[in-house]
């Protein structure tokens, strides 16, 4: 049986002060019943101090990207045993954003998703096709060929010890969510193509959409077979409604 996990992906936002106050919001709205993994990616520099606040909460941590290199001369960049050394167990790799705005292609994912699984990271493998990708009928193309690119590089089996988000870029940040329908035929399509090559890999690896994702539509979503929870942007930024989407998952 699949765990439903809900990652919260801060993006940019946040300072020390706001941070305090929506992990708090978290950790003390969480219910010890609750069977539902929960995450929350905040930017870098407040990782450590999260870190410490999270300690003794069943919340884990993740980072918002890394670098595929190990050590060395990469001014700026974060490696992913600098991640483990303060406490992230999850990293998000391939984000659209970074792949659109800061020109990360498949291939340098793949590298990141390595660097991560390397260092013991769970990498949480972003993958979607924007709007004119979807009206030329290409979803399915473009998400096999961003999985493709993992998969050459680390073999099927690596996937094991990852989960995937399917974030169609349209629906990111614009309010404008995927029925469950549309989103679940996406995450079969995912599932079927891994299990092609590893059913039990297929069967097991956790399937997280993410665009739009709050409250009011998570449980629609979360019912469908396929997926596995959410990767949220927006509505991770307010403890309410991150909650919000956690109780829905526990209600299924
Ligand atoms: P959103 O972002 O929930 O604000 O649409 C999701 C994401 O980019 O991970």
């Amino acid at each position: 049986m699949r765990k439903f996990l809900v990652a919260g992906n801060w993006k940019m936002n946040g300072s020390s002060a706001a941070n305090d106050a929506l992990v708090a919001g978290i950790t003390s709205g969480l219910t010890q019943s609750g069977s539902v993994e929960v995450l929350v990616c905040p930017p870098f520099p407040y990782l450590a101090a999260v870190a410490e606040q999270l300690r003794g909460s069943s919340v884990a941590l993740g980072a918002q990207n890394v670098s595929e290199h190990a050590s060395g001369a990469f001014t700026g960049e974060v490696s992913a045993d600098m991640l483990v050394d303060i406490g992230c167990k999850y990293v998000i790799v391939g984000h659209s954003e970074r792949r659109a705005l800061y020109g990360e292609s498949s291939e340098q994912v793949a590298e990141k998703f390595r660097a991560a699984l390397n260092a013991g990271l769970t990498p949480v493998l972003c993958v979607g096709e924007t709007l004119s990708e979807r009206d030329s009928g290409r979803t399915e193309e473009v998400v096999a060929g961003q999985l493709a690119a993992v998969v050459a590089l680390s073999g099927i089996a690596s996937l094991a010890s990852a989960v995937i988000a399917y974030e169609p870029v349209w629906a990111i940040g614009t309010g404008k969510v995927a029925t469950p329908e549309q989103a679940q035929d996406v995450h079969k399509f995912i599932r079927g193509r891994l299990a092609n090559e590893n059913e039990d890999v297929a069967a097991a690896v956790q399937i997280l959409y993410g665009g739009s994702m709050k409250g009011e539509n998570a449980g629609g979503l979360l019912r469908m077979p396929d997926i596995d929870g959410g990767l949220i942007g927006g509505a991770s930024l307010k403890s309410a409604d991150f909650l919000a989407i956690v109780a829905a998952a526990n209600e299924i």
